[in-house]
């Protein structure tokens, strides 16, 4: 396993389409393993690989709920609801905005032995899948949001000022 390098917005390669997979080999057992180890080690929740530089529809997802989530080829085919709220990027790093997201969603994907499985996410989890997947058409979070891209400092700020943790 390894840590790879994580791509930083201005990066062409986050920007592109990527391509679906067609079957599990073992470099791309390899690649979900250093995925896992590369979001842990950025103390992310999610990671896509075109953000390591692969452009395959392949997510990860650990958003501490016990779970180790492999999305691959995944497509949202249901969502409802509406949640605002900060979101960050492992390509953008120390800039966080405020976008809204589906409160719930459901997807569909293999998993990492190319099972077909649905997941129904809610609340951050949610967040994360809808955020990931767009990561897989070349959309960054940056082009949703709210009012300005601020810094993650500013944000912390303006948590301690109305008394939240
Ligand atoms: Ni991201």
């Amino acid at each position: 396993m390894a840590v790879r390098q994580i791509r930083v917005i201005g990066d062409e390669i986050l920007t592109k389409r990527c391509k679906p997979v067609k079957e599990m080999t073992p470099r791309l057992k390899e690649l979900l393993e250093d995925m896992f180890e590369t979001m842990y080690q950025a103390e992310g929740v999610g990671l896509a690989a075109p953000q390591v530089g692969i452009l395959k529809r392949i997510v990860t997802i650990d958003v501490d709920d016990g779970n180790q989530y492999v999305l691959i080829n995944p497509e949202i085919i249901e969502q409802e609801g509406e949640q605002r709220g900060y979101e960050g990027c492992l390509s953008v790093p120390g800039k966080t905005g405020i976008v809204t997201r589906p409160n719930w969603v459901k997807v569909r994907a293999l998993d990492d032995s190319m099972e077909p499985f649905e997941l129904e996410a809610e609340g951050l989890l949610a967040r994360a899948v809808c955020h990931e997947c767009a990561h897989l058409d070349g959309q960054l979070y940056v082009e949703l949001v709210e009012g300005e891209l601020m810094d993650v400092e500013k944000e912390e700020e303006l948590e301690e000022e109305s008394g939240e943790e």
